[in-house]
């Protein structure tokens, strides 16, 4: 059975024979086994007997966190042997950024911009959950944040719609490949359906309001982008909108989701958020927990039980219809056809690439290389020379510390594959740079000041300092959300004693989340933020310290100079009173004699100003790129029409380098107010020193469209302008109409 060969023809490519197999086998199925295939376990802790038994009852379509190859196998055949009608289970894990070879958490893999390295570590994640018999993993998570202190923001893809989109669509394309029911493909699941990301002070969990215009132009984005790319399945929120919880809203889930989008994959629910129905207070009982998120749309449970103790009884009492439990069990079905699961239900590690193959490490590498941010280089610090240096003080708490740069939810990454900073920098600089490496903390929370003068001391001796700073992988992540976001424990004050030395000072930053570095932004002249950056991100940093690669990381996330300042996010609306540097006067020089006329009366902070530390898109090179010659193709237009914006990029600097170039619109007057600006397009481009690019971006007048105030997505005629550019705070500007 196991050596089974791959399937060749799948039969349910044909979308009719495809129905008619899923109508067949529905027809056949009792009202039990109908809600067994809407019901998930939890397989990871023991119980296996019972488990066997409800297999063998068909009371089971999926099971999760199971990832013993034998004992998946196991499981599968109860399910396909020893139940009534055979069917398959989907196996569900959390693979979120890799499964043995991890990749940088997805904020990391967003600040690559490239959707193809972001395609290629799915993949690479797909190929290695499937050697375990895992068929389905809980990701792309799309949710959009705006607020750094939300832990779950380091599994998201950032705070922008279209980038989100662009790069949400590459990780479903690299989870199931060209062809989902093929080997080494997987289902993907894109959560959290929806709004999690905004929740009331980035606290996890917390309730969010989000106006519909808003959720439908800036939330529901990335899920359409999804839902387009072919993903099978959607997760619901634990979070509420409105006063309903997203795993019993009707409006996500079948207005939006069925009605406008005509999805036909199925909906789960988060872990065991249908009872959770009932903790938010919409219900007063499992029973009635079990008929809102059945009514909504909810197609099977993760973890509960809810469905499996009271849909029956709801049916038989008439108040869930034997229809809406037909229709959720046909998209079940439809995706295990896809997934060709009734062609080849057991997996084989020895058909598919050994984990950790060269290819996987070369990918994490790249990714890794690429999602590293050059916030800033006074002086041109960086990169290292191994010429001039003859020695090098590395410092910090992770420096060396293979678990803590894998990053949240890496539930089955293996840290015995990493190679951390330190071993990559020994291995890169040889014998040519004597390299001193203190710790300095035990972790990124210690507060022990202990080894500080031990460190100054080390740093006197060298010719640089390299310091590594940032928060360990747990504080970040699910219920691991900061009111502070700054560095935690003593290493503000060891940046201060390193400063003190009179060294060049290198930051290089490892966290979850972007970071408040207010108060070490100046005593360092060099950061590097390196997110978590998973498997490879030692090889993929020593190679920018020392320059053999060029930094080309863009923020997919804007840095806040105050946690106050939150939500920060580029795209935001211009206001009735909007800030310029005339208007704002900060605290510090209001006038004390006429306090009353000192400040501007536009939007701003007091204490913050208005401008992020570091503004989204934002991202240095150690080349120096300029951007010249913006321009159309045509000044005007009409509907239905595209248009080119191009801009020459011009690598004026030493090395060659890869930048990512950005298309940034802004549409003047609309029938609901729009952003400042808004992302269109962007292009990694890789120029070499004194060569000049001609960048352009097409543009269809579709591209434009919003949902105004009757919420439907219309674009309206009228003046645009455009900026290219290398970050979000571009100047280089152009101007063009859509007519009537
Ligand atoms: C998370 C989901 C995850 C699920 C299964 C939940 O707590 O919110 O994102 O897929 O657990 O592990």
């Amino acid at each position: 059975m196991l050596s089974m060969s791959k399937s060749t023809a799948n039969q349910a490519d044909e979308p009719h024979d495809l129905e008619r197999r899923v109508n067949a086998l529905l027809a056949e199925m009792t009202l039990a086994e109908k809600i067994g295939q809407m019901s998930q376990r939890h397989a990871g802790d023991g119980q296996a007997e019972v488990l066997h038994d409800e297999l063998r009852a068909g009371r089971v379509g999926s099971v999760l966190n199971v990832v013993d190859v034998d004992v998946i196998n196991e499981l599968q055949r109860i399910a396909v042997e020893e139940s009534r009608l055979g069917i398959p289970l989907m196996v569900g894990r959390d693979v979120i950024h890799g499964f043995k070879t991890i990749m940088p958490i997805p904020l990391g893999q967003a600040a690559s911009w490239n959707p193809e390295i972001v395609r290629a570590g799915a993949r690479i994640a797909a190929l290695e959950a499937s050697t375990a018999g895992i068929n389905w993993t809980f990701a792309p998570m799309i949710d959009i944040s705006r607020d750094a202190r939300w832990g779950r923001i380091a599994e998201s893809l950032g705070e922008d719609a279209f980038l989100a989109s662009q790069l949400g669509a590459a990780m479903v394309k690299g989870f199931q490949g060209e062809d989902l029911s093929a080997l080494g493909s997987i289902a993907a699941c894109a959560k959290h359906f929806a709004g999690y990301g905004a929740a009331e002070s980035g606290r996890d969990y917390a309730t969010t309001n989000i106006p519909e215009n808003e959720m439908r132009n800036v939330y529901l984005r990335p899920f359409k982008a999804a839902i387009d790319a072919g993903v099978t399945t959607l997760m619901t929120s634990f979070s509420e909108i409105d006063g309903v919880p997203a795993t019993a809203s009707e409006f996500l889930l079948r207005q939006v989701l069925r009605d406008e989008w005509a999805f036909d994959g199925f909906v789960i629910s988060d872990w065991d958020s249908v009872r959770q129905l009932k903790i938010h207070g919409l219900t007063a009982s499992d029973r009635e927990s079990a008929h809102e998120a059945a009514i909504a749309g909810v197609d099977m449970e993760m973890a509960g039980d809810a469905y499996a103790a009271h849909l029956a009884a709801l049916v038989e009492d008439g108040e869930v219809s034997e229809e809406t439990i037909d229709h959720a069990v046909a998209n079940i079905l439809r995706a295990k056809f896809r997934l060709g699961l009734f062609e080849k239900s057991f997996a084989n590690p020895e058909e598919l690439p050994p984990i950790a193959s060269d290819d996987a490490l070369a990918t994490a590498r790249k990714a890794a290389l690429q999602s590293v941010v050059l916030l800033k280089n006074d002086d041109r610090v960086l990169p290292l020379s191994t010429e001039d240096l003859s020695n090098v003080a590395v410092v910090g708490p992770l420096a060396d510390a293979p678990y803590e740069q894998l990053g949240t939810w890496i539930f089955d990454g293996d840290a015995s594959l990493s190679i951390t900073p330190i071993q990559a920098i020994r291995s890169l600089v040889g014998e040519q740079v004597d390299v001193r490496y203190l710790r300095a903390l035990a972790n990124s929370r210690d507060k022990s000041t202990e080894s500080f003068d031990e460190a100054v001391e080390i740093a006197l001796d060298s010719d640089a300092v390299v310091l590594f700073l940032g928060e360990e992988s747990i504080l970040s992540g699910e219920a691991h959300s900061r009111a502070d976001i700054s560095l935690p424990g003593a290493q503000a004050e060891l940046v201060q004693r390193i400063r003190e030395t009179g060294k060049p000072v290198i930051a290089v930053i490892l966290a979850g989340r972007p970071l408040t570095l207010t108060n070490i932004v100046d005593e360092v002249d060099a950061i590097l933020f390196a997110w978590h950056p998973g498997t490879m991100g030692g090889p993929a940093i020593a190679d920018l310290l020392f320059g053999v690669e060029s930094p080309s990381g863009k923020l997919p996330a804007t840095f806040p100079r105050m946690v106050g300042q939150i939500p920060i996010y580029y795209n935001q609306k211009n206001t009735g009173k909007p800030p310029s540097p005339d208007s704002v006067v900060l605290i510090d020089d209001i006038d004390p004699h006429a306090p009353q006329l000192s400040t501007g009366m536009t939007a701003y902070h007091l204490d913050a100003g208005y401008t992020p530390l570091f503004a989204f898109g934002h991202g240095l090179s150690y080349t120096d790129f300029q951007y010249r010659n913006i321009g159309v193709d045509s000044p005007e237009i009409g509907m239905g029409e595209t248009i080119t914006i191009s801009a020459e990029l011009v690598n004026a600097g030493e090395v060659a380098a890869e930048e990512v170039v950005q298309l940034y619109i802004r549409d003047l007057a609309g029938n609901v107010t729009r952003p400042v600006r808004e992302l269109k397009g962007f292009k990694r481009i890789r120029l070499e020193p004194g060569k000049t690019a001609k960048v352009e971006f097409d543009l269809h007048t579709d591209e434009l469209a919003f949902y105004g105030r009757n919420m439907r997505l219309v674009t309206e005629p009228g003046e645009f302008h455009a900026w290219i550019g290398g970050s979000s705070d571009t100047q280089l500007r152009t101007e063009f109409r859509i007519s009537d």
